[in-house]
């Protein structure tokens, strides 16, 4: 049984930056694939906006390279793209002069959704905002879509929120972080408010700690320019692991319902204790295996830049008072492997005495690749001997217990852009919350640098720097392996 499909309104969605690189490798393949499955009605327009004079026909040649490159075996069916780019137009325009504007007006249908892709700079923001308004292309539920990174620290964030401001409402901005589009992702909710059996236990009277791990196999070649002015924590930790803590961490909301998920991942940003400079490690990958250093990637060979963090945070309410979190991401690690591990108390009292041995369930959500759930659970280790007590996982992989119902189902981009058409911003920041992350995030990066503090090396395709196995250390515990 395939997936159910919901049917969107007809739409038109203009991509400004239609010729780039996210265009080309997630935006367009996405929509190519909504296509596939009978999400974009007849009648509904992609429109490709950017500077280079194409003409349409030009424009859906590319659009359908980009889709044999990047739309994976689907987009391999010619007949399929061609269908597509039916629904393909572009128009060239300047978005700081006044020409392509005109065009863009007569291109689009007056009674349908109509949404702004922002696949651009945000340098680029607030001229794009501009100039759909001076040209009265915006109606009152017009949707603009931007992307990450929203700023570079509170005071870039703050600006941006408040130039978009002047031109549209909170409720038309959708400020996309990926990872809220992923399915495992979504589960984390799923998971938590779906059962009755994790919530009662979801708290500091059960939960020891826990782990949340983005790790990467990939280094930075190609993307040197903007991640030296990033590094992990701008790039990873003040986005998709600071939402990822607050799915794990927030109440739950009183509906599956934008602000008042917002709402409550807000509260989980504010509650946030200020990250001690002995509770973080920072580090940048060296040479190996014929790769280049982190230095050699971005060519600064005297750069600061991190390709690492890991932190220990407290989130100071009444439900975590006295549980860490601890986040790790980085770079040219030794697999790619995303997971968030909560990790229970000991029991009470052990029955069984010393020699049976303890162990701690461990509920580990493992978000990509090989998206499951494990649950460990302690038995007796079979034989004679005694009571010995040894830990099993409870092992669920969505692929095998899910099959055929995981096809049709759409990656992180697909199932944004069919929110922004369907009007539901429950998976999109708020303003507030993207301010509140920058203000946990800025001091971190300002000690830094008031510091002069230099990452440490470490392996490419190592687990990072032995500092962070150390920080672990220090409270009794240990990072999940990375290599299961
Ligand atoms: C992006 C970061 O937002 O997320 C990249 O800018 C990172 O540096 C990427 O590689 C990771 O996304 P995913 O979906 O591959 O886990």
């Amino acid at each position: 049984m395939v997936s159910r499909i919901i049917p969107v309104e007809t739409f038109d969605l203009v991509v400004f930056g239609g010729t780039g690189d996210l265009a080309k490798r997630k935006i367009l393949p996405a929509l190519f694939k909504r296509f596939c499955f009978g999400q974009v009605p007849d009648g509904s327009k992609v429109v490709g906006a950017a500077r280079g004079e194409l003409s349409t026909l030009d424009y859906r040649s590319l659009v359908a390279q980009a889709l044999r490159e990047y739309g994976g075996e689907m987009a391999q069916d010619s007949e399929k793209v061609s269908a597509f780019c039916e629904h393909v137009d572009y128009v060239a325009v300047d978005a700081r002069g006044e020409s392509g504007w005109t065009e863009l007006a007569d291109v689009l249908s007056p009674d349908v959704v109509r949404a702004f892709y922002f696949s651009v700079g945000p340098g680029v923001y607030s001229d794009l905002a501009q100039g759909l308004q001076r040209h009265g292309l915006v109606a009152d539920d017009t949707r603009i879509v931007v992307e990450k990174p929203f700023g570079h620290d509170l005071e870039t964030a703050q600006a941006l929120n408040r130039e978009l401001a002047q031109f549209f409402n909170e409720s038309q901005i959708y400020r996309i972080d990926h990872y809220l589009g992923k399915e495992t992702v979504q589960n984390l909710m799923a998971v938590r408010f779906g059962n009755m059996l994790f919530e009662p236990l979801w708290n500091a009277q059960y939960i020891d700690h826990i782990q949340i791990t983005v790790a990467e196999t990939v280094g930075v070649a190609g993307r040197g320019g903007y991640y030296e002015k990033s590094g992990a924590m701008r790039d990873m930790v003040q986005n998709h692991l600071m939402q990822l803590l607050c799915l794990i961490a927030m109440e739950p909301p009183a509906q599956f319902e934008p602000d008042a998920v917002r709402d409550e991942k807000l509260k989980v940003i504010r509650a946030l204790d200020s990250v001690q400079p002995h509770h973080i490690v920072r580090g940048q990958y060296t040479a190996a295996d014929g790769e280049m250093s982190y230095r050699e990637d971005v060519d600064n060979p005297r750069s600061k830049t991190e390709s690492f963090v890991a932190l220990k945070c407290l989130v100071n309410n009444w439900r975590w008072a006295g549980t860490p979190f601890y986040l790790r991401t980085g770079k040219r690690l030794s697999a790619r492997d995303s997971e968030i591990t909560v990790v229970f108390k000991d029991t009470p009292h052990s029955i069984f005495g010393p020699e049976a041995g303890q162990h701690r369930n461990e509920l580990s959500i493992q978000l990509q690749p090989n998206e499951g759930i494990t649950l460990n659970v302690t038995i007796k280790e079979p034989g004679p001997g005694g009571m010995r007590l040894i830990n099993v996982p409870l092992d669920m992989s969505f692929a095998e217990a899910l099959g055929p119902k995981l096809e049709g189902t759409s990656d992180a981009y697909e199932r944004l852009i069919m929110d922004v058409i369907r009007g539901n911003q429950t998976l999109f920041m708020r303003d507030d919350e993207v301010e509140a992350a920058w203000a946990w995030t800025d001091p971190i990066i300002q000690g830094w640098e008031a510091r002069g503090d230099v990452p440490k090396p470490y392996d490419a395709f190592g687990n990072g720097p032995d500092d962070a196995d150390v920080m672990m250390r220090r409270d009794g515990r240990e990072w999940r392996g990375l290599d299961k």
